[in-house]
């Protein structure tokens, strides 16, 4: 990792969701000429940039001034639920989800077995994270605890925020793939104990799904849950009907799918349960009432034919939802491309819908996941206190994106004019704890007190898109 940098002005237009707009009905927050004074990685002052720079100035903090004019600065999206093993593999349309897992994902998965790959894997994944404007990610990580190692070191070298685990299973899945509750337990225990809340990362306990596990393997994981304190916990629910018939027959005495991992102490407010795609009105309950939260995976559901997700009942529930890009189910990291799906699921439910509007999507892509990790003070919108954890969207020069986003009257309708176009090759720039992640910072040498508004138009000739 490079040294802190020392504090930064950021400049740019600044967008972020950060009221959940599903219970208040916020809109977007908008900066149009903004400006985040970012002190030791965490965003110290903001508001209109001339202000920002006078405060600084008045308090005598000598700043570099990032200019990230045109395009949007919105916050770093988060990821909760993405495959570390699958990045590989992206692209297998076609299959349902358990033809999709045997014939297609835990071929490869198997292969992580070899740390060289598993080290070739772990780079790929990471970079990839980062190519979209990911900052934030819950991983799901390998069946061989090696490969999960590997991944956290390519993190903390990197500079992404974490928190993965050790994916375990002792049925139904191959055999080179099953562990048994006793390693799980010992295995987790050891990788917790050296990567929780170390630096940047966390650690998630991760059944894979109730399918594959027996009850004493998810009461192993819930040991593990109890034993390293803040832990995460991670796995997959209500994602395709045979897999939640296969489920019901595993777990008789079990109320619901949410509740073969209740009953075994696994649902709290550190949960996060992937796809949930057809709940019971029960298992909603459950999970509000414990807190826990779904990572709605839209692109996923839609390449493995498992349905049209119910966002609806889900917040009338008060069940927390973020997204997730579920790789290599789902198409991609692109977070934009899951807020456009998202949005594009809601319109083919009609009725039962639940329009998105662009506050919607920015908050599913950002601050909902924050506070689904529990990371709300850390990250997920640019108030002052959160650590400078962005990105900075800024279409090329030339393409139809750059069209639409140039001729957007406004910032409220150029984000969602990134969200329908956007790809990953709109991503400018990415930054976590006021670190770039994916290259050198283009920032200006001139500092807080000089005469900063002399190049302007030398610059501005620069910008792709003003
Ligand atoms: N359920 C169990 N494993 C997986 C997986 O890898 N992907 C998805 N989409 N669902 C799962
Ligand atoms: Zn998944």
């Amino acid at each position: 990792m490079k040294g802190r940098p020392g504090p930064l002005l950021v400049r740019g237009t600044l967008v972020d969701a950060p009221h959940d707009p599903f219970t208040t009905g916020a809109p977007l927050r908008v900066e149009d000429d903004g400006g985040l004074l970012v002190v030791d990685g965490r965003i110290a002052d903001r508001g209109a940039i001339a202000d920002v720079r006078r405060r600084a100035r008045d308090a005598g903090t000598a700043a570099t001034e990032l200019d990230l004019r045109g395009g949007l600065v919105v916050p770093g999206f988060v990821d909760t639920h993405v495959h570390l093993p699958q990045v590989r593999v992206i692209g297998g349309l076609g299959l349902s989800l358990l033809d999709w897992l045997t014939d297609w994902a835990l071929p490869e998965e198997a292969r992580l077995a070899e740390p060289s790959y598993a080290a070739g894997v772990a780079t790929d994944f990471v970079h990839g994270l980062v190519e979209a404007g990911t900052t934030t990610a819950l991983v799901f990580g390998s069946h061989f605890a090696p490969a999960v190692d590997l991944l956290l070191q390519e993190a903390e070298r990197v500079g992404l925020r974490t928190t993965a685990g050790l994916v375990v299973a002792d049925r139904v899945l191959r055999p080179e793939l099953l562990t048994t509750p006793e390693r799980a337990h010992a295995e987790s225990v050891d990788l917790s104990s050296r990567w929780h809340d170390r630096g940047l990362a966390r650690y998630a306990v991760t059944p894979r799904f109730s399918l594959s596990s027996s009850p004493e393997l998810l009461d192993a994981c819930a040991d593990v849950l109890r034993d390293v304190p803040g832990t995460l916990m991670t796995s997959h629910v209500n994602e395709n009907p045979r897999e939640i018939e296969q489920v019901a027959a595993a777990f008789p005495q079990a109320r619901d799918y949410v509740d073969t991992y209740d009953r075994a102490g696994l649902l709290g407010p550190g949960t996060v349960l992937a796809h949930d795609v057809h709940p019971t009105d029960a298992g909603l309950a459950a999970m509000a009432a414990a807190g826990s939260a779904v990572a709605h995976c839209p692109t996923s559901n839609a390449a493995l034919g498992s349905g049209l997700f119910p966002l609806r009942p889900h917040v009338e529930h008060g069940v927390r939802v973020a997204l997730g890009s579920d790789v290599g189910g789902g198409t991609g990291f692109s977070l934009l491309k899951e807020a456009l799906q998202a949005q594009f699921t809601q319109s083919l439910l009609g009725p039962d819908g639940l329009p998105l509007e662009p506050a919607h999507l920015l908050w599913l892509a950002t601050r909902a996941g924050a506070l689904a990790l529990g990371l709300g003070d850390e990250t997920g919108d640019l108030s002052v206190g959160r650590s400078f954890d962005a990105v900075h969207l800024r279409p090329r020069a030339g393409t139809t994106t750059a069209t639409v986003v140039e001729h957007a009257p406004d910032a409220v309708a150029a984000w969602r004019a990134l969200v329908a176009l956007g790809t990953t090759s709109d991503v400018a720039g990415v930054w976590v704890r006021g670190r770039r992640l994916d290259g050198d910072d283009d920032v200006r040498h001139d500092h807080l007190g000089d005469d900063s508004g002399q190049d302007d138009e030398a610059r501005r000739a620069r910008r792709p898109v003003g």
